[in-house]
């Protein structure tokens, strides 16, 4: 197996703050595996697939920057695939979020060549097509709220969560790990919470383009919404989803 540089990706968005997550708890939030291109079980492409997906979840992973994209076999059987975590998350979180997909995957999409999974913490995708440095926005999916800003408030909370996800976004293009959080006043009593994140493979206008698909297909009149994409995603909500001091001791 070629294993590529390892580098990036994207991934998310949690429900919820500040809990701690064990491999037995995370929930898929959606997978996208058109079945257009599927394999068979005793394919290459099949031992291609294990051997990357056994690469992510190993102990030499790179946890620590949260992003790991690889290669495996040989054209035209050739398996690329990536993970992401969450630019706030720990090692270990990211660990078990990543060995959690990996183990979930071929069951959600058992003979697909092509997958995306996204988690509250992490996403992996893998796809007999070059998946690297390449953006992507299709096989997204919208996560919206239940909950309705007051009527008579909307047009505030819209420019408040555009403009605070365009900043991040900025931001987030101009950094290594293609990552933002920020947290801006939305009344004296409620703050409002944004994050968006691009896998870092892609360049800074990818990124830019990916998260501008991204936050202006966001409904804005909910209490909070993510938009998921396999390249990136963007979030807002009005409470801390993601580990506040994680993100203010990192250094961009
Ligand atoms: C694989 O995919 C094909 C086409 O979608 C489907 O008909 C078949 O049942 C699938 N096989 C397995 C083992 O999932
Ligand atoms: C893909 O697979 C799913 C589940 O096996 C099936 O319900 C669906 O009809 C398939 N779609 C196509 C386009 O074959
Ligand atoms: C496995 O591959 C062999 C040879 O390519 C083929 O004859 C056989 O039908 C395949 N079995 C399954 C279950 O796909
Ligand atoms: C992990 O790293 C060690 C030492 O660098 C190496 O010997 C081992 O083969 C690696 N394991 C995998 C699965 O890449
Ligand atoms: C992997 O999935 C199987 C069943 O789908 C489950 O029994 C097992 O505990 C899972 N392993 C991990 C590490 O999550
Ligand atoms: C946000 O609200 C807090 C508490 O009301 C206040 O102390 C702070 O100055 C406000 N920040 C901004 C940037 O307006
Ligand atoms: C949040 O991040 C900080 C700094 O990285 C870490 O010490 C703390 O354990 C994290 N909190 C949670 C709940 O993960």
């Amino acid at each position: 197996m070629s294993s590529w540089a390892t580098f990036f990706f994207l991934s998310f968005f949690s429900v919820f703050t500040c809990i701690k997550v064990s491999s037995q708890d995370l929930t898929l939030l959606y997978n996208f595996c058109p079945n257009t291109t599927t394999y068979s079980r005793n394919s290459t492409y099949y031992t291609n697939l294990k051997t990357l997906l056994a690469s992510f979840s190993s102990p030499n992973s790179s946890y620590s920057t949260g992003f790991q994209s690889g290669k495996a076999g040989q054209a035209p059987d050739t398996v690329t695939g990536l993970f992401l975590c969450r630019g706030d998350v720990s090692q270990e979180s990211c660990r078990n979020c990543v060995a959690f997909a990996v183990n979930e995957s071929l069951t959600r999409c058992p003979n697909q060549s092509e997958a995306v999974l996204y988690y509250d913490e992490c996403t992996l995708r893998y796809s007999h097509r070059n998946i690297l440095s390449t953006l992507r926005t299709d096989g997204g999916y919208t996560l919206p709220n239940v909950n309705n800003i007051p009527r008579n408030q909307q047009d505030r909370f819209r420019d408040l969560v555009l403009a605070t996800l365009n900043q991040a976004a900025t931001k987030a293009v101009a950094s290594s790990r293609k990552f933002d959080a920020r947290k801006v006043n939305f009344t004296a009593l409620q703050s409002l919470y944004g994050l968006v994140q691009c896998t870092p493979d892609l360049t800074g206008k990818d990124c830019l383009r990916c998260l501008q698909t991204s936050i202006n297909q966001l409904p804005t009149e909910r209490t909070g919404a993510r938009l998921l994409l396999p390249s990136c995603g963007s979030r807002y909500e009005l409470y801390p989803f993601y580990n506040e001091s994680a993100v203010t001791t990192q250094t961009n």
